[in-house]
């Protein structure tokens, strides 16, 4: 799938050039400042929510958009609830939903398996999240939320912190922010859970970005524009012990954050379980609730353009 103009559908981030993302960063801010004018863009038209995985925000900020722009939405939140757990594939699941809808947005444990719906699909469909691979609609959440905090990308120190192994949102947002000049990747993970090398090599080494690996978060603090702590994905561990051992890795707190700078912007895809103290929701540099409600706003921006609606 090379261009999301040939396809409509939205699975990987780089589908879309720097000048799309750029407009529908434009048109989210438009609809968060006119919301009223944008109410019956999608009137008669219905989304539907396939999610194999659980999900709040992904699943809900997709049907709050879907809804907030007049259209309708159905779905499952659960596999156990669709034929999924009679033995269905995915793409015979999404050719009977196809039917039924207008635009499809699908969460999957397994790597590829939004590629293979958008194949066998009649009706646009967006990835919500592949199993530990990429989860771009989270993405344009982040860059939207970026660009309302700092104004730009160039330039931009962004650590990572946590699980960048299996962290889906981290591999979007890395091969997002590769394509702006003079960026820089800060990864601070424990040693299990590093970059995938997959990653390294075709994102960060192609696209000759400067990046560093540590372990150490507080070495690195004082050097960030962007911090986005993620959780350990306890769901892609093979044993619980693993999980155990390493869940509580990093804990940003608020004595932590005292030689970061005083413009930070911290982010966070959500859900927290333990990475980030409550104690820092109160620091203005706290971004992460901010950024859950630009993903409605983007998401809106989103579903008009693969639908082509002006
Ligand atoms: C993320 C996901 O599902 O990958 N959540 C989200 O969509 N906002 C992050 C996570 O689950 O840790």
């Amino acid at each position: 799938m090379d261009s999301m103009n040939s396809t409509k559908s939205l699975i990987d981030i780089l589908q879309l050039t720097t000048e799309e993302i750029d407009e529908l960063i434009a048109k989210a801010t438009d609809i968060i400042e006119n919301p009223a004018a944008y109410a019956h863009k999608c009137d008669g038209k219905i989304l539907a929510t396939l999610f194999f995985e659980p999900s709040t925000r992904t699943r809900l900020s997709f049907e709050s958009a879907m809804l907030s722009l007049g259209g309708q939405v159905l779905g499952f939140s659960e596999a156990q609830s669709s034929s999924a757990a009679k033995g269905e594939s995915v793409a015979d699941t999404v050719r009977t939903v196809s039917c039924y809808s207008d635009i499809i947005a699908m969460r999957h444990p397994k790597e590829g398996a939004p590629l293979v719906a958008a194949m066998h699909s009649l009706v646009p469909v967006i990835n919500g999240g592949d199993g530990g691979h990429n989860h771009p609609t989270q993405t344009l959440t982040d860059l939207l939320t970026i660009h309302h905090e700092k104004g730009h990308f160039n330039d931009l120190t962004v650590g990572f912190c946590g699980d960048l192994k299996f962290g889906r949102t981290v591999h979007s947002l890395i091969s997002a922010l590769s394509r702006y000049p003079g960026v820089k990747i800060v990864l601070v993970s424990p040693e299990e859970l590093k970059l995938p090398s997959y990653v390294k090599k075709e994102v960060l080494q192609k696209n000759n970005v400067e990046y560093v690996q540590t372990t150490d978060l507080e070495s690195v603090m004082p050097d960030l524009d962007i911090l986005y702590m993620t959780r350990v994905q306890r769901e892609r561990f093979f044993n619980e012990e693993d999980y155990l051992r390493l869940k509580d890795s990093y804990i940003l707190t608020p004595e932590k954050l005292r030689t970061a700078k005083s413009d930070l912007c911290i982010l966070h895809p959500l859900p927290r379980v333990n990475e980030i103290s409550v104690a820092v929701d109160k620091d203005p540099r706290a971004c992460y609730f901010k950024q859950v409600r630009y993903g409605r706003y983007i998401r809106m921006a989103l579903i008009m353009k693969l639908l082509d609606i002006e």
